[in-house]
């Protein structure tokens, strides 16, 4: 058993998060993650109120153990899905991307644990400045939105900068992993790329196995799908989307915006030729 700070904070046996993933980390993935000891997440952004409220029902009622709801605080109806997390009795709240001050006053005060995520060392003080329980730092590797700075690099100096239980992410697939994390200064790891393609994940097998085909080098990142940086799969659409200037976002392909849309047609409807397929280098 390794106990940490990450540990005790959330009350879980091993010091592994399963990350958020729309479509992808519903009940099913979430519980399974909890069950077995690890803390399991159900990505919300992807849902609505009516779906997040049924998720939540179903995930307590597959675990007894742990699990968190990830969220925007950006979402026009943040508040209701905060209310939601409290009344259905969810321990832990996640935030993808920035979160607000008031929304984490209002889960602590409910006493849920609250998590930021940072892709770089100012946006994790900024949530501790904001009385955030723990940090996920995102290195570059990471599949999904991505800052620029390397896991190797960034979990070191997040964790030095602030006293709170860093959780690193990007990259991490095994055991070797979560006791460099540890190594470097982190309380535990949290993955994604390795819970898509795990047996208790619901995406169909056609996509699992081109994540299972790619190379070290087979993701890209671009923020020419929906403007912000984002490292996915590299298949033909997305060539086609990022025009001929390649990675690092450059590129003549016009901007899709409708990045739910062409995630589900791959997670849910299994459709790897026009899907969007988020994936950490550690595919490969
Ligand atoms: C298929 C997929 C979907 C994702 N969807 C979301 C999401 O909806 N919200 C979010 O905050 N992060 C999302 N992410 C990012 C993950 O939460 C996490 O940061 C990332 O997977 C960590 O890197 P790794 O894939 O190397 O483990 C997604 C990642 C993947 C692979």
């Amino acid at each position: 058993m390794i106990r940490t700070r990450l540990t005790e904070l959330l009350g879980i046996r091993h010091p592994v998060v399963q990350a958020a993933m729309g479509y992808v980390s519903g009940p099913r993935l979430a519980a399974a993650t909890s069950n077995a000891g690890g803390l399991g997440q159900i990505a919300s952004a992807t849902m609505s109120l009516a779906e997040l409220a049924a998720a939540i029902a179903e995930t307590a009622g597959r675990t007894s153990a742990p699990f968190g709801v990830n969220l925007r605080a950006d979402a026009p109806d943040a508040a209701e899905r905060v209310k939601l997390i409290i009344a259905g009795r969810v321990p832990v709240a996640s935030f993808a991307q920035a979160p607000r001050p008031e929304l984490i006053a209002a889960l602590k005060e409910a006493g849920v644990v609250t998590i930021a995520s940072a892709g770089a060392r100012r946006h994790a003080e900024k949530a501790v400045a904001w009385g955030i329980d723990a940090v996920i730092a995102t290195g570059s590797e990471g599949g999904g939105h991505v800052g620029a700075v390397p896991t190797s690099l960034l979990i070191p100096q997040v964790a030095a900068a602030v006293d709170v239980p860093v959780i690193a992410a990007g990259g991490f697939c095994d055991g070797r992993g979560l006791v460099a994390a540890l190594a470097w200064g982190a309380a535990g790891i949290a993955m994604g790329t390795r819970f898509l393609l795990t047996s208790d994940s619901p995406v169909p097998d056609a996509v699992k196995h081109l994540y299972l085909a790619a190379a070290l080098d087979g993701t890209v990142v671009t923020a020419q799908v929906d403007g912000v940086p984002h490292r996915v799969l590299r298949t033909i659409m997305v060539d086609r989307i990022i025009g001929d200037g390649g990675a690092g976002g450059g590129g003549t392909g016009g901007e899709v915006t409708d990045t739910p849309v062409l995630l589900r047609a791959a997670m849910v409807e299994g459709r790897t030729d026009l899907g969007l397929m988020p994936a950490g280098q550690v595919a490969g």
